[in-house]
């Protein structure tokens, strides 16, 4: 497809007109070539929504006031709700506010594998496992560039960690590396059909992603067969020779000189003396003329290019869907939710986090939200004036201004260093340092919460600690929460505990809490969303798309030390981290991955496994898959949706294997005292190992156990299935 027109125009363009297109002529364009109608290349940030104009050359926001936009839940936040429907609509929400603002690639989803719960841009990201991402990735991507713009899938890879995130090298074997951090970009290249994708700041095997020639030309263009945009992340690029050789085609960065760019003049004169040849730069021009052509930035189909909009009606229609289905129950142990509305006459609500907006933060996730419903007054709305709600900060969150000449972004490759208080914009805080605030807070708020008729908690994480180029320090709450929160308990054992976050936070005081929510940055319409779940109009769907841990010290990075060493982390554990761990391990978790609660209950029965073809090809014997079904039945009084978990585990591996492994999922929805059938489709490839001494993917021949769960921990039922 459009093979011939590329080349007609390669032939006429010139060298210096070629170098123009492969690098960035602005903050967050490429360069054009206004002779023959090739235009620039519009991206922008990021997975929560379209980010606001910058000027060309600085980093400073345009400043007028069209640029406001809807904010989307993050990844994090879509992950939790495991439906693929949603994930798709959250794409085609965001690539249609795209276009809308007339951009040409929104530089998302994130999709790196969660592997410690202390990365910095775990928000951004979906899960820590890569069936969870797949799944769900896939059509988010497919909804994204349905809207004639294209999604650019980011960082690939091995990317998961922030500090010295430019100068990190990553070691991981071929397995793990091929089993786990692969397989989302490899889902969303071969089945999304994804037309971009961001190379990583870090390095991989000693080589920065940027230029690296495994990652990028064996295994994205030889292997996958990927034709669009490699795309370096800004101020990735190194080299002049070593990235023209590698298949990386665009370098975009954060400082204003664009004509000294490695792919820029440097790459002129590489080219006129012979390093670089010109055929190099022809392939990359091809790959971004490509796109333009599929994405109808040029070509006879120019005209049809859908228009997009932004902030419209619908737009904040998905946000609310997918905020409602993100948000997890975990503890609801004495049944105090649902609160009745016409019963609670007072609240105490307290807790910085309740009247706190995330939207602005995070790094180049940031967005300017044409509104944002913080819990608070997503409460007050929803109840009107007949229920007095108080509201109390209960602990000190200081604030510091940023000066105004300095940029984040523009000093972001700098300040990597494991030192977050190096960080001029963030406001980290160590424990007991505003102990005297506090004292004041902690009273008034004990105070509040004595009389209330419910009292409810909002605290968690903010992008002072989920926030791109810094890890957080400890997995602890920040701003001495944990005092506040046992001295809540005390006085309230009843008190709701509402986190927000985008990545687990160890709760030394949960025993003592009988009901607890998780919330992941889940964008514009979270607060409406948070007192439809707390009141009961929407029954808690979520689930978690990543382990909880009780200490950080529990985690495999922690005990292996592979997280956060300066120079180089090599992925001792293999593909045993996260459930994987634990699991094999045997060490108790505070929540399991998959798990989350709902005002219903769900039974299973009936499991069957059913070998069947997926290929359409009728041919005997070409059982590609496992078609996994059972009956699920809501048991309770009240409707809800049930997230129906499948794992695999191979019973007599030939290799160490994860005892299983999550292979597919179905979110179904069930009135109360419904049955469904529920059939997950699970490719047979899907159950193999990688086995380094061949380089391929190996589904032995043998017997399996299937297991249809409701976590990772909730086996509900089991088979046996020989393949
Ligand atoms: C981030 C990318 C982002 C780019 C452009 C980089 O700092 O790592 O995720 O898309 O900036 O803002």
């Amino acid at each position: 497809m459009y093979e011939n027109e590329i080349k007609e125009i390669i032939e006429k363009l010139t060298l210096e007109e070629k170098v123009r297109m492969i690098h960035g002529d602005g903050f967050f364009k490429s360069g054009d070539v206004k002779r023959l109608s090739i235009p620039p290349i519009y991206s922008s940030d990021g997975p929560c929504g379209v980010r606001c104009e910058f000027n060309n050359a600085d980093w400073f926001p345009i400043g007028t006031d069209d640029d406001f936009v809807s904010y989307l839940p993050s990844n994090s936040a879509i992950a939790t709700t495991w439906n693929k429907e949603l994930a798709y609509k959250a794409g085609k929400t965001l690539g249609e506010e795209a276009r809308g603002r007339s951009k040409d690639m929104i530089l998302a989803p994130g999709i790196n594998i969660k592997r410690d719960p202390l990365c910095g841009r775990n928000f951004e990201y979906m899960s820590e496992d890569p069936v969870a991402i797949e799944e769900l990735a896939v059509p988010l991507v497919k909804g994204i560039q349905e809207n004639d713009v294209s999604a650019c899938v980011k960082h690939f890879a091995v990317n998961n960690r922030e500090n010295e995130r430019t100068s990190i090298d990553t070691l991981v074997d071929e397995r793990t590396l091929r089993e786990i951090y692969l397989k989302g970009f490899e889902a969303v290249v071969k089945d999304g059909g994804c037309l971009s994708v961001m190379a990583g700041y870090n390095k991989f095997r000693g080589v920065h992603c940027c230029e690296n020639k495994n990652l990028l030309n064996q295994i994205l263009r030889d292997e996958w067969g990927f034709d669009g945009i490699i795309i370096s992340d800004w101020g990735g690029v190194h080299s002049t020779v070593g990235t023209a050789e590698s298949e990386l085609d665009l370098e975009m960065s954060v400082t204003p000189d664009f004509d000294n760019y490695y792919f820029a003049n440097p790459l002129i004169e590489a080219v006129r003396n012979g390093e670089v040849t010109e055929e190099l730069i022809d392939k990359k021009v091809a790959n971004i003329l490509r796109v333009m052509f599929k994405t109808k930035m040029i070509g006879d189909k120019r005209d049809e290019r859908k228009a997009g909009t932004f902030n419209s009606p619908e737009h904040r229609a998905a946000a609310l869907s997918v905020a409602e289905e993100s948000i997890v129950l975990l503890k609801n142990e004495k049944n105090i939710l649902p609160l009745n509305k016409k019963e609670v006459k007072s609240i105490a609500v307290i807790g910085a986090n309740a009247d706190m907006r995330h939207s602005f933060g995070g790094g180049s996730a940031e967005i300017k939200a044409l509104y944002e419903i913080a819990p608070l007054i997503g409460l007050k709305m929803y109840l009107g004036g007949n229920t007095k709600v108080t509201y109390n900060k209960g602990y000190y969150v200081a604030t510091k201004a940023l000066n105004a000449t300095e940029n984040w972004q523009a000093t972001s490759l700098e300040t990597g260093s494991d030192e977050m208080s190096e960080y001029p914009y963030l406001k980290l805080q160590k424990p007991g340092q505003y102990a005297k605030e506090n004292e004041t807070l902690f009273k008034e708020a004990l105070e509040a919460a004595k009389d209330a008729d419910k009292v409810i908690f909002f605290g968690g994480l903010d992008h002072n600690y989920d926030i791109e180029g810094a890890d957080r320090p400890d997995m602890k709450l920040p701003y001495d929460q944990d005092i506040i929160i046992e001295k809540l308990l005390d006085v309230r054992p009843d008190t709701i505990i509402v986190l927000n976050g985008g990545s687990p936070v160890e709760m030394p005081w949960l025993d003592k809490a009988d009901t607890l929510i998780y919330n992941y940055y889940a964008g514009m319409e979270n607060g409406t969303a948070l007192a439809k779940v707390i009141f009961g109009d929407v029954n808690p769907s979520g689930k978690l798309s990543e382990s909880f841990p009780y200490k950080y010290s529990d985690t495999v990075t922690y005990k292996n030390g592979e997280f956060s060493k300066d120079d180089c982390i090599e992925y001792k554990e293999g593909v045993f981290y996260g459930y994987r761990y634990y699991e094999k391990e045997g060490i108790d978790v505070a929540f399991p991955f998959g798990y989350g609660k709902s005002y219903t209950t769900f039974e299973y029965s009936d499991l069957t496994i059913k070998e069947v073809c997926t290929n359409a090809c009728e041919k005997e014997g070409c059982d590609s898959a496992l078609s996994v079904s059972l009956n699920v039945k809501n048991t309770g009084e009240i409707d809800g949706k049930e997230v129906v978990e499948i794992y695999v585990g191979e019973n007599n591996p030939t290799v160490l294997r994860p005892v299983k492994e999550l292979k597919g999922f179905e979110k179904v929805e069930l009135k109360a005292g419904e049955s469904k059938t529920v059939t997950v489709t699970i490719p047979k490839s899907r159950l193999g190992y990688y086995d380094d001494n061949i380089g391929a993917f190996v589904t032995n021949n043998g017997e399996y156990t299937v297991y249809a769960c409701a976590s990772s921990k909730d086996i509900r039922l089991k088979a046996l299935v020989t393949l």
